[in-house]
């Protein structure tokens, strides 16, 4: 029952009605018996300035910020986490009334990393992971694998965009990526550890679509998706074809929901907690 101590959290974004974050940190605070509510807000680009500071006055503990606002919320943010500041994006807000501080932290990479260490057993040391995609979701995968020790590959339908990150790859953190493009696409294919859909390629209703061909899929690869509608792709469906082992965009979104849980209440999530998160994720997902 909510009351005066009920600590509020909330993701900002628009559209928000299709958000699986209330229902996912929902099923922890009930798991956990924590006095904690969390709600989705529609908040329009030219009220966000007012949404974080409101949120900031009524004593928010903490927001998730999605599309469109993981950029343009940097300018209301006094302190940024190093992660972040890489990958240049906002997706986690921790209001601290201590120090009186709104401090922005980007969780989508480290979730996709949890996500593919918990399937491999081990970090991503000198693993090779090749990355379709140069939009935010890929900048955040690269940025945090990146700071994971990962070697990176990028193949991206639109090729000046992905020369443009790895430039400012070697920029920032003077480190080389590999720019991938048609003519050496299945040799880098092969020689990668890990491949992960960072494109939109494949989302309800385009479900029949895949970022590659089956043909392109090698075999006994880890496979990853960011997209969670539909939760198991057209990608993922070739790539278990071709026996290998797949993560979809669910447990993507429940490992970055962790993170930004351990951020706002020290929250350590274990296995059983993450399972209960994805329940609750799939349940949602089965009913829309
Ligand atoms: P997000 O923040 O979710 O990553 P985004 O920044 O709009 O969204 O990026 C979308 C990514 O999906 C881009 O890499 C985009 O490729 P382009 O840079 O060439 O636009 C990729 N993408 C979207 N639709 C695609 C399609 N039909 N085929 C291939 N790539 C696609």
């Amino acid at each position: 029952m909510n009351n005066s101590k009920t600590k509020i959290f909330g993701v900002i974004g628009h559209p928000i009605e299709h958000s699986l974050s209330p229902v996912m940190h929902s099923a922890v605070f009930k798991e956990k018996k924590i006095n904690a509510d969390y709600f989705a807000f529609d908040v329009d680009e030219k009220n966000l300035c007012n949404a974080i500071h409101g949120a900031d006055a009524l004593k928010f503990c903490g927001l998730n910020v999605t599309i469109p606002h993981k950029i343009s919320v940097l300018k209301y943010i006094n302190k940024i986490s190093e992660e972040a500041k890489l990958i240049n994006a906002v997706n986690t807000i921790k209001f601290d009334y201590v120090e009186n501080l709104i401090i922005g932290y980007n969780t989508d990479g480290t979730g996709a990393i949890k996500a593919i260490e918990k399937n491999l057993n081990r970090g991503l040391k000198g693993k090779k992971i090749f990355i379709f995609g140069a939009g935010g979701a890929a900048r955040a995968i690269i940025f945090s694998a990146l700071q994971n020790n990962a070697e990176i590959s990028i193949y991206n339908r639109t090729t000046e965009k992905a020369i443009l990150i790895g430039n400012e790859i070697k920029k920032r953190l003077n480190k080389d990526v590999k720019i991938v493009e048609n003519f050496n696409l299945k040799d880098e294919l092969n020689d990668s550890d890990i491949i992960i859909n960072a494109t939109s390629v494949g989302m309800f209703p385009n479900v029949d679509k895949s970022v590659i061909s089956k043909e392109y899929i090698p075999e006994g690869k880890v496979v990853m998706d960011i997209v969670y509608n539909p939760i198991e792709t057209k990608f993922l469906k070739l790539a278990k074809q071709k026996n290998c082992k797949v993560i979809d965009g669910v447990d993507m979104l429940v490992y970055q929901g962790a993170e930004s849980l351990k951020i706002w209440l020290n929250l350590q999530v274990d296995e059983n907690l993450i399972g209960i998160m994805r329940k609750a994720v799939v349940e949602k997902l089965i009913r829309n």
